[in-house]
């Protein structure tokens, strides 16, 4: 992507396949439980292997345990045995860009995937996955410590 920042476009300038993706996290959205902040989020994510996980956020009276709708869609998918994806919608009123936890959580799994912004008026903000967290906290830090330390001998493989 050229620009830093993104790209703002309207939906209807999109390639069909992201406009469908946003559709459907619009759809979602509908269906989002969000009776405290009543601020409903719509989430779609496509695999590589063409199939959409949508997801909604899911809110509690014990408010700490409030999940995302990116973080829905995204378990939903793993937990059906998907690791390869292709792109995320997110559809919120205003086009409010995925939380930082759902970042750090989605770069567990892509490297990096266009993340199309949307909200209700049809703007879409295009941006992408490493746009939005160029620093995770990468798995690899884990399997260094696993192997003693960063000075540590590899362990054989
Ligand atoms: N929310 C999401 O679903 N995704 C985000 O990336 C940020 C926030 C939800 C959580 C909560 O239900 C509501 O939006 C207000 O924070």
């Amino acid at each position: 992507m050229s620009n830093p920042e993104g790209e703002l476009a309207r939906v209807e300038r999109l390639p069909e396949a992201w406009r469908d993706l946003i559709e459907a996290a619009k759809e979602a959205r509908e269906r989002a439980y969000a009776p405290y902040s009543q601020f409903p989020v719509g989430a779609a994510l496509r695999t590589k292997s063409g199939r959409v996980f949508t997801g909604v956020n899911i809110e509690n009276a014990s408010s700490g345990l409030t999940v995302c709708a990116e973080r829905v869609a995204l378990w939903k998918a793993i937990s059906e045995g998907e690791r390869e994806f292709d792109a995320l919608a997110v559809v919120t009123d205003v086009g409010a860009t995925p939380c930082g936890a759902c970042r750090q959580v989605l770069a567990e799994f892509v490297a990096d995937i266009p993340v199309l912004v949307a909200n209700l008026m049809g703007d879409v903000w295009v941006l992408s996955q490493a746009q939005l967290l160029p620093l995770d906290f990468p798995r690899q830090s884990l399997q260094i410590l696993l192997r003693g330390g960063a000075s540590g001998e590899p362990s054989p493989e």
